[in-house]
């Protein structure tokens, strides 16, 4: 497995698993499959619902876990200073583990500010490895690297050092190559990683004749072909599949490789827009505001999605 080096000299394999949309139920089965695979980097967040099973799927495989990756993320009703390190607590004991590899801040909204702060401390307190963001879209993203960051000074004089992100998770896929976006995380030794990797199958992309024809050439499926052109452009992904299969298939995909040729067609298959939602659509952000709200509420956690 090949691994990146994060802006704080940590190791991440470039390949995980993702466990969004797996539910509670069937979470367990499936780490414990992708574990089987391979699979040594599990990407999950508080908003999943799904942390206590991805930490008994851990358990239960017996491989320790200095060998794996663990990632989750805070969800926004936890933003805030004090919301923000309570909640990571709970996540680590739902996790049941003394560390979690990667934190990130799941969207650009709410108190941002002052829940970095408090995933900063946890990181000099040896309960998180690395921090990181989601969903900051360029311009807030070059905010937050600018103003977010700086060491800051606690009630009793001590000193916390500021720590910019090691990545920034956002959609990108063939049908949105996000190559602006790249740029700008490069300028900032921030490294991408892309959500929705498969573009969920949104678009007909798993009928691209592109796609297919490049996956014909390689004797690969089409989803080995996307994967490795993720790998190529030096983005770390992390598909999500319930099926063990479909697992082991997007696990092989380090013995390829695509040409320049091959990569360029891929790149221009761009649209140039999300396939599910824009962060800077205001009607988005009033849609994330009501979600807290009903979150807040306990039998909150099936909020329809709107996209
Ligand atoms: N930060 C964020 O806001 C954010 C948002 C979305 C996702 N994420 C993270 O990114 C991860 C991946 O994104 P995603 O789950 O949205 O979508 P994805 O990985 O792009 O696509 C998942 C879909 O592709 C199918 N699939 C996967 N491998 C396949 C294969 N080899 N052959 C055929 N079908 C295949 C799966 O179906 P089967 O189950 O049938 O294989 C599933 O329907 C998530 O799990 C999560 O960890 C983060």
């Amino acid at each position: 497995m090949e691994n990146i080096t994060l802006n704080n000299g940590i190791l991440m394999p470039i390949l995980g698993y993702g466990v969004y949309q797996v539910t509670p139920d069937e979470c367990e089965r499936c780490v414990l499959d992708a574990l089987e695979v391979g699979y040594r980097h599990i990407d999950t967040a508080q908003a999943y619902f799904n942390e206590q099973q991805v930490g008994n799927a851990i358990k239960k495989s017996g491989i320790a876990r200095k060998d794996i990756f663990l990632t989750s993320k805070v969800w926004l009703e936890h933003f805030g200073y004090e919301e923000c390190r309570k909640s990571v607590l709970v996540s680590l004991e739902k996790l049941q583990t003394e560390y979690i590899d990667l934190m990130l801040l799941h969207q650009p909204f709410g108190d941002a500010y002052g829940a970095w702060r408090a995933l900063e401390e946890l990181v000099q307190e040896g309960k998180l490895r690395a921090i990181g963001i989601s969903n900051f879209y360029v311009d807030r993203f070059v905010e937050f690297c600018n103003f977010a960051c700086n060491d800051w000074t606690r009630a009793d004089g001590t000193i916390v050092k500021g720590i910019r992100p090691a990545v920034n998770q956002i959609e990108i896929h063939p049908y949105h190559t996000q190559s602006q976006q790249l740029e700008w995380m490069q300028k900032y030794g921030v490294q991408p990683e892309a959500w929705a990797p498969l573009n969920e199958g949104r678009n007909g992309i798993f009928n691209d004749p592109v796609l297919l024809d490049i996956a014909s050439n390689h004797g690969k499926s089409l989803h080995q072909v996307v994967l490795r052109w993720h790998v190529q452009r030096g983005i770390v992904i992390f598909p999500m599949s319930r099926n063990k299969e479909h697992m082991i298939d997007n696990f092989n995909i380090f013995d390829f490789t695509l040409s320049d040729d091959e990569m360029e067609r891929i790149n221009a298959l761009d649209r140039g827009q999300s396939a599910f939602f824009s962060h800077q659509n205001p009607d988005m952000v009033e849609w994330f505001v009501q979600m807290v709200e009903a979150r807040k509420k306990p039998e909150g956690q099936n909020v329809q999605k709107k996209w």
